[in-house]
């Protein structure tokens, strides 16, 4: 069966949105829009209509320095200076800023990752602004404690004090561009760090437009930049900077391993990383279908599958197999895959042709090997990065297709006979970033709550995100927690102060 994929017009386009595309593009570094050391740029496009948004500037290494200078003087400086409840009205004023533009970010965000505009503005940049809220709550509670030290407490007086460990860099993907800025530079801010946030090649363009925000919000020169580049240069010589005290990054498990040698080789800077997934979603025969099938679904295709806790392996009860994964199937069969304008579209296009051809050739190689394509299977349309909805079965639960992030719309659908062998296939993989269960027995839920190694597990739901809620990796998932108190205290530095008192 051929999908029809809809193109938009690019007339429809928002006349804010056009006047941002046309304004020249620049790093944002000491609160100041500037061009970039090297005068070259690269451009953005929609991955959809495969048009160009926008130039941008290549950030290199001097420009790097510039922004973690400014980062720096901010800092030690006026940022520094502001009592935290200023700090704290600067970041709600960014985050109604968020509110009061959120059909322009939408469509921003949209043309620039080639997602569904409007789903980007019902979920994610809500999201991002409730990020900039939460944190800012947080900025007026960071606290220490007194304690009693245990072998002479008469002696001394003994406290803690929370300090921001510094100049942060935040290394974003393009998959979620505003909402994953917010991520990495709140909590930062509410604990007294100043950052430098380098988006991704691909998707440069809402982080560019935040920095506009940041200014109207009031935020000090310097406490916000933004550097945009190409390729790795501008990320690696952040990770690599001797004056970036801490780096929080989200993205691949491979970069991720050469930003922590990079800290390792420099100033032994601190680490957040949340890295890839291979999450799995599992369901028990007794599971509430009517919820659980769509949620599979949802839980794989959404985003085109370009998300890191996508529910990409789906392990289902055999006695339930069929019904689930032709549910499934019929549903992908049926998606809408449009471009960002186009109201009725629920899925984009993947991010760029590397992405679409490194889906392809993961597919075809699984494809070689013998597994079955119940649904999808390849690129649809004539133009965009457009992938079907794809469900594969029948693959060797070893193989490389049902244990690699795969980063696309494409389910490993696999059954089971009880509860002791899918957890053990469950885990069965390098990563561990969520797990799904589907089940009405509260024991097992429970019991397999425990035994799935993942840092999220959602029951009879998938992908529940809060500001309150720690999220991040066990194994090579990642490093450390975002989100809640957690996600905070991985900018603070706790010093312990003992002071002796006589005796
Ligand atoms: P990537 O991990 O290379 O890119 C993420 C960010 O890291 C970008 O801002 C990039 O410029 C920066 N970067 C690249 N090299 C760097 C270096 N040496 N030092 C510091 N920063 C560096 O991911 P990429 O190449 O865009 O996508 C490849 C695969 O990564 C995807 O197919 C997917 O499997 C995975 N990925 C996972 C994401 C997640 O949410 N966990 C998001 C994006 C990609
Ligand atoms: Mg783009």
């Amino acid at each position: 069966m051929t999908k029809h994929v809809l193109y938009h017009e690019l007339s429809t386009m928002r006349g804010d949105v056009r006047a941002f595309l046309d304004q020249p593009k620049k790093h944002f570094i000491g609160g100041d829009f500037v061009d970039g050391a090297s005068g070259e740029t690269f451009w953005t496009e929609d991955p959809g209509l495969e048009i160009v948004l926008a130039d941008v500037q290549s950030g290199n290494q001097s420009d790097v320095d510039a922004a973690v200078e400014a980062a720096r003087r901010a800092f030690e400086g006026e940022w520094t200076a502001m009592v935290p409840a200023a700090r704290a009205a600067c970041m709600f004023k960014l985050a109604d800023l968020i509110y009061e533009n959120l059909d322009q970010l939408a469509e921003l965000e949209g043309l620039d990752t080639g997602k569904p505009a409007h789903v980007a503005k019902a979920l994610e940049l809500p999201f991002a602004a409730e990020v900039f809220r939460y944190y800012g709550g947080w900025a007026t509670k960071v606290r220490g404690s007194t304690l009693d030290l245990s072998l002479n407490p008469e002696k001394f007086h003994a406290y803690t004090r929370s300090e921001p460990v510094g100049v942060v860099a935040g290394i974003i993907p393009w998959n979620f561009p505003l909402a994953q800025a917010a991520f990495k530079i709140a909590p930062a801010l509410a604990v007294g760090c100043t950052a430098v946030l380098k988006p991704a090649e691909q998707t440069p363009l809402t982080a560019l437009r935040l920095a506009e925000l940041v200014v109207e919000a009031g935020f000090p020169a310097g406490t916000i930049n933004v550097v945009t580049g190409y390729g790795h240069t501008a990320g690696a010589a952040l990770a690599a900077h001797p004056g970036v005290d801490k780096v929080t990054f989200t993205g691949s498990t491979e970069t991720g391993r050469r930003i922590i040698a990079a800290a390792g080789a420099s100033n032994l800077k601190r680490l957040t990383l949340e890295l890839g997934g291979k999450s799995p979603l599992i369901i028990f025969a007794d599971a509430d279908m009517e919820r659980a099938i769509p949620t599979a679904a949802a839980a794989i295709f959404g985003n085109a599958g370009q998300v890191c806790n996508a529910g990409s392996r789906l392990y289902v009860e055999a006695s339930a197999y069929d019904r689930v994964v032709e549910g499934v199937v019929e549903i992908g069969r049926n998606m809408q895959l449009g471009c960002a304008l186009d109201g009725s579209s629920e899925i984009g296009p993947l991010m760029s042709k590397t992405q679409l051809d490194r889906v392809t050739s993961m597919v075809d190689a699984a494809r070689g090997e013998g597994v079955s394509v119940l649904c999808g299977g390849g690129r649809e349309g004539e133009k965009g990065h457009f992938y079907a909805p794809t469900v594969l079965t029948g693959m060797d639960t070893a193989s490389k297709i049902a244990t690699e992030e795969i980063f696309g719309p494409v389910l490993c659908a696999m059954s089971f006979d009880d509860e002791e062998a899918v957890l053990a296939e469950a885990n069965r993989t390098n990563y561990g970033l969520a797990a799904s269960i589907w089940t009405e027995n509260a024991g097992r839920a429970h019991r397999m709550a425990a035994g799935v190694k993942a840092g999220a597990v959602w029951i009879n739901s998938f992908g529940v995100f809060d500001p309150n809620l720690p999220f991040g990796g066990f194994k090579e998932s990642g490093w450390g927690r975002e989100f809640g108190p957690e996600g905070m205290a991985a900018f603070i530095e706790t010093k312990a102060v003992s002071m002796h008192i006589g005796g």
